[in-house]
Formats: C-alpha cells, structure tokens, sequence
C-alpha cells in the first residue's frame, strides 16, 4: 500500500489495524496504529523512517514493487525505536551502501541493536541534506522521546516530519487529520501525550518553541504514526503547547482495587461527598484491576486532583494499584493534588502506603488519608462522604 501525500512525497509505511498492544504489554491501541514511512523525490530520492520489525518484508517488498528501492539515494532514520527502525536491515540488506541520516545518539542506538557498521551520517540541529531542488532541514529533539528522536523538515513543501511527536496510535484509512473522526483523533493524540510524553513536558514545550522560533513555515505535519496533520497542522502543536503546560480540566479521578467491596464502598461515598460540594467538578471513578491503566493514566492527565484507594493486604497495596502508582510515578505528574483512602481488617498499612507513594510521584498530599475497618456500615459511609467534601473543599 502507499500513497501520495504532495506530488512528491508518498507515504510507504503500515497501517497496523490489529495492534492491541505497543511497548510490549505497555500500552493499549484500541484502534491499532500506523508505522509511517515517507518517501521524498526530488532530483535525488530519500525515505524517512521504516516500519516495525513484523512488517519488514512486506515494507521492502512494497517499495520493490513500486520500483521505487533502487532509486532511494538516502536513508533518514528520525528516531531508532523498533517500530521506525525495525525494517533497517531488510531495507539495508537491498542498499547496502546508502548513507542513514541521523543523530549521533541514534548511531548509538542502531549499532546497539541491530550491530550492523551502516554508513551513518550523523547530523546536528541546522544541517541540511539537498536533495536538488528542495532540501531536507535536521533538528535534533533528544528526549521527545528517546536521547535519539529528530524531526526533520523539507523546504518547498514547508513540510515537517516530527516522528512520535503529534502521533498517535490510531490506524485509519484516512489517513489525514481532516477526514478522522475528531473526538477518536483528540483522544488518541492526548492518550499518547499523556501516556508517552508527559515525563518530558518541560522539553517539548522549550522545542516547540525551539522550532517556532525557526519562522519556518508549516503546511503539514507528517508523523510517523497515525494521521497525517494537513488541515490546520499547527493546532496540535498548540495543543501540545496547551498540555506541556501541566494540563489539567476540571476533574478529579478516583482509582481503587477492591477485595470484597468495602473499599469500592468508600470510594462511591466520597465521590458522593465530592459530587455534594462541587457540583461542577467531573468526578470518575475506576477500578483499576479492570479498567485500562493507559485510559486511567489519559483521566489522570485531565484531573486537577486524584484519590488512590486499596484495602490493605499482607500489609501492603493490591496489585492492580500498586502497578498504576509506579507507572504514575515514571511519569511524574505536575500540579495534581491528591489523598489515600481504603478498607482493613487489623494492620491497616494501605493508606499510609499508598500516600508514600503518591508523593514519590510528585502529588501535591493535601489529607492524610482515611482509612475504615472492615465493611463500612452507615457510619463509615458517613466518614467517607465526609472525607469527599472535606477533600473537595481542600482544591478550592
Ligand atoms: Fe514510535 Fe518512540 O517510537
């Protein structure tokens, strides 16, 4: 499959419709994903990235029968995770001989995985690569989100190729922002913002305003998974300036596990006292032994405030809580408030846990916690819809 994006550029990559899980068992792709690889002509021919490993062969396959691997002169490789680099050694075992542009950090990476001496041409932010008439701009993006990522960007067609930045897991055959569905679309972008990039909001706020500050102009924005941004292409740069900005909505997320109810008890009675304070605030409540944690992980992006619940078990957490905790640690969330809460039959030790380990992760701890012996009865409901209002009334 391919298709021409501009008259001479064409997209050569692989659609992925079904993917259902990315990073190994890390991240859910509801709605599959694209691996996008970009072929540029011009008096001289380069193509931008490959596909992931599984698909290697129908990628080389592809280009050979649309006779276009001989005439490829240069290879970009903007990013070395396997799913842009993964095709490399089938592409490079048909061209050998032909330069692979990227960082020097991405030699690294390369050479590390799949130990092939390639011909690297290491590239710095401002280099240029002509390809005759039109010229392809490097800029490095170390962080965004490997020490490896680049963008690069090709003149004449005021073109940008961002790689992960302004992705999104989300396989369509429409594959241009304008003809996807909006709200899917919005809502995979800011899944894989939340999910991927959140950790490295302070840098992607600095390069976009880096490149902003390029005055290049900007008619499309080709990443290398998802839609490609050709309507307005700056409103996602926008928005990423919007949620690199410790973003947060008016909502307040409650994530707990539960043994045999008592503590999903509680947490529907303090959503019940949050509810009777704010009547404004968005309150959503997850279990998150059977939620997604990357959809839990996109709530808690959007709340301004959190609450973690779990009763106590073998003097710890449940699991299922416990694992969302560390990954919410490794993102390391900013300007979010949050509180403990859960149910215990005698130690009791899930609450001052479960605080411990929200403030590793950066949570601003506005209550000790609150935590009810066995199955709450009408009293401890009370203690908990208490504990909501009192919880809400600490955000205002
Ligand atoms: Fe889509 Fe960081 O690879």
């Amino acid at each position: 499959m391919s298709f021409s994006i501009k008259k001479n550029i064409t997209w050569v990559g692989k659609i992925d419709w079904e993917l259902r899980k990315f990073h190994g068992e890390e991240y859910s792709t509801h709605r599959g994903s694209s691996y996008n690889s970009y072929l540029v002509k011009d008096k001289k021919t380069a193509i931008i990235d490959t596909v992931w490993t599984p698909f290697a062969e129908e990628f080389v396959r592809n280009l050979k029968e649309m006779d276009a691997l001989k005439s490829i002169d240069f290879v970009i490789a903007n990013h070395g995770e396997p799913d842009h680099s993964g095709a490399l050694p089938e592409l490079m075992r048909e061209i050998p001989d032909k330069p692979i542009y990227c960082t020097a950090n991405a030699v690294k990476s390369l050479k590390a995985q799949y130990h092939q001496d390639w011909n690297f041409k290491p590239v710095k932010t401002g280099e240029k690569l002509s390809l005759g008439d039109k010229e392809l701009i490097f800029i490095e993006a170390p962080m965004l989100h490997w020490p490896d990522s680049m963008f690069c960007y090709l003149t004449g067609d005021d073109t940008l190729f961002s790689n992960d930045a302004f992705g999104q897991h989300y396989a369509s055959e429409l594959m241009f922002n304008d003809l996807a569905d909006q709200a899917e679309l919005y809502q995979e972008c800011l899944k894989y913002y939340a999910n991927i990039l959140t950790p490295f909001s302070r840098l992607v706020d600095r390069k976009i305003k880096e490149v902003v500050g390029f005055n290049l102009p900007v008619d499309m924005i080709c990443t290398s998974h998802g839609v490609i941004w050709r309507k307005d292409p700056l409103q996602i740069v926008n928005k990423y300036l919007e949620w690199a900005d410790d973003y947060q909505e008016n909502q307040i997320t409650v994530i707990y596990d539960t043994m045999w109810d008592s503590t999903r008890k509680m947490a529907e009675a303090i959503a019940d006292g949050i509810r009777q304070t704010d009547d404004k605030v968005a309150v959503k409540l997850f279990n998150c032994a059977r939620s997604d944690k990357n959809d839990i992980i996109s709530e808690v992006f959007k709340s301004r405030a959190i609450l973690a619940g779990s009763p106590t078990i073998n003097k710890g957490i449940l699991s299922a809580l416990a694992g969302i905790l560390e990954e919410m640690r490794g993102l390391a969330f900013r300007n979010k408030k949050a509180a403990a809460f859960g149910s215990y039959g005698w130690s009791g030790e899930s609450v001052k846990m479960i605080t411990e380990k929200l403030r590793e992760g950066g949570f601003e701890i506005v209550h000790d916690g609150l935590r009810e012996m066995w199955n709450p009865d009408k009293q401890g409901r009370e203690n908990c819809l208490n504990f909501g209002k009192i919880f809400a009334s600490l955000l205002k």
